[in-house]
């Protein structure tokens, strides 16, 4: 008899009801995939292995039979990521981009290396960072990873501009030409503007320092020609997820443009460190959706990333005329599908992002960068590209303005919010 499955299935329905149809998602590294995506998901290749390379001919680079259909899909993955990117080297196999960042700091780091990222009140991904992978790799016995402590491992924090939001490039320069690291890392997680790549750059090949740029949440911007072009600006290599605003199935990639002596010196780091580093066999089933989700890129990602970011923009520009204390006003409030809002006269961000899932708005609270509490953040990040993919425009998102800052301020908003939901339900772009 099977077993049975009513009350989990009463589960799955009710997520696909209440985040599905009801709620506006405002996460910012989530978002909905096409039926197509979703549909392609269900395979028997939920049920294989393929560990290592696609076989080439008769030349065996596999260590499991029975590949011969994964192996064409994740040749087409690569060969058409790299077409979308107009990149020469591309890795699709890390599960995501915890797992591609996991595998440039096994294959490139050891214990003692110095490294330069960015902070986690600053936006930086936790992985980056003293508990995490990069601060792990370059612990050695007896270094703390507790920055304050005497002996404390060689990981340091990128210097920010008056505003906090940008990386102050001369001081960069400064602590890169003094510290000399082995990696530099930029990227976050809270990304409003673009990273200084460029400015960064010359100096980084002049010393042979590689830089790492983690594109996790702006991959679907950079493809769709906004944000900016890491490669062409000077990154050595670009991680990403495939699914925060590259609205693919939950996977990683690695990316590079790397000429070939440069491939030669770079690229076998991101190649080991992936298998047998942080993955090995790698959730085949969600391979041939990630093809479904390039195509789909491909065809709308222009329209679809300029729009996220006008979208942001008249959010941004909304909420704070309605008196919620919008960050980086100066700058446009944003470049990306994020913004920073500072909610501390309201609670804070904790009481706030509770507030607002009461109303069905769903978002996370988030440290401004001069939080020094991780239990307690000021701030929450919004972002738009959920809604954006439902069809929202800019009209959408002076209402949505006008609910968020009345729940913020504790009125009641379910019905008009399940209301403007209920008029952006067919996904777009697909
Ligand atoms: C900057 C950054 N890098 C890496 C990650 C991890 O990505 P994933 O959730 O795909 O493992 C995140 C997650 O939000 C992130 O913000």
């Amino acid at each position: 008899m099977p077993v049975d499955i009513a009350d989990i299935q009463q589960l799955v329905d009710a997520q696909e009801h209440w985040r599905g149809r009801q709620t506006i998602n405002l996460i910012a590294s989530e978002n909905p995939q096409s039926p197509a995506v979703r549909a392609l998901q269900n395979s028997d290749f939920m049920a294989r292995y393929a560990e290592g390379h696609p076989n080439r001919g008769d030349e065996v680079r596999r260590y499991y039979q029975g590949t011969r259909y994964i192996d064409q899909i994740e040749t087409m993955a690569r060969e058409e990521l790299l077409a979308l990117t107009r990149c020469r080297q591309a890795d699709v196999r890390p599960i995501s981009g915890n797992a591609a960042n996991t595998a440039l700091a096994l294959g490139y780091l050891r214990g003692g290396d110095t490294v330069i990222v960015n902070s986690t009140p600053a936006g930086g991904h936790i992985s980056h960072n003293t508990i995490g992978v990069f601060g792990r790799r370059i612990q050695t016995r007896g270094l703390s990873l507790n920055l304050e402590a005497p002996r404390a491992i060689p990981l340091h924090y990128f210097p920010l501009a008056e505003d906090l939001y940008h990386i102050d490039v001369p001081k960069s320069l400064d602590l890169i030409a003094q510290t000399k690291p082995r990696l530099l890392v930029l990227g976050k997680s809270l990304i409003l503007f673009p990273e200084p790549v460029q400015a960064l750059a010359p100096l980084c090949r002049e010393l042979g320092i590689p830089l790492l740029y983690d594109a996790a949440h702006v991959f679907g911007l950079i493809v769709g020609g906004q944000f900016q072009d890491p490669w062409r600006e000077g990154a050595t290599w670009v991680t990403a997820s495939t699914h925060k605003t590259f609205p693919g199935p939950q996977r990683g990639v690695i990316l590079a443009d790397l000429d070939e002596e440069q491939e030669r010196q770079y690229w076998p780091s991101a190649d080991r460190g992936v298998f047998p580093g942080s993955s090995s066999n790698h959730h085949l089933h969600t391979l041939p959706a990630l093809v479904v989700a390039i195509r789909e890129m491909r065809q709308h990602a222009t329209a679809y990333a300029a729009q996220i970011v006008r979208n942001a923009q008249t959010l941004g520009r909304a909420l704070d005329d309605e008196g919620i204390g919008v960050e980086a006003r100066d700058f446009g409030y944003t470049a990306s599908h994020q913004l920073a809002v500072n909610v501390a006269a309201y609670g804070g961000g904790v009481a706030v992002a509770q507030r607002l899932e009461a109303n069905d708005i769903i978002v996370n609270y988030n440290l401004l960068p001069w939080d020094t509490e991780p239990r307690r953040p000021s701030g929450l990040r919004l972002g738009v590209q959920e809604m954006t993919r439902y069809g929202m425009r800019e009209d959408e998102m002076q209402r949505l303005a006008g609910l968020v800052s009345d729940a913020i301020k504790g009125k009641d908003v379910r019905e008009a919010i399940h209301a403007l939901r209920a008029s952006c339900r067919t996904l777009h772009y697909v």
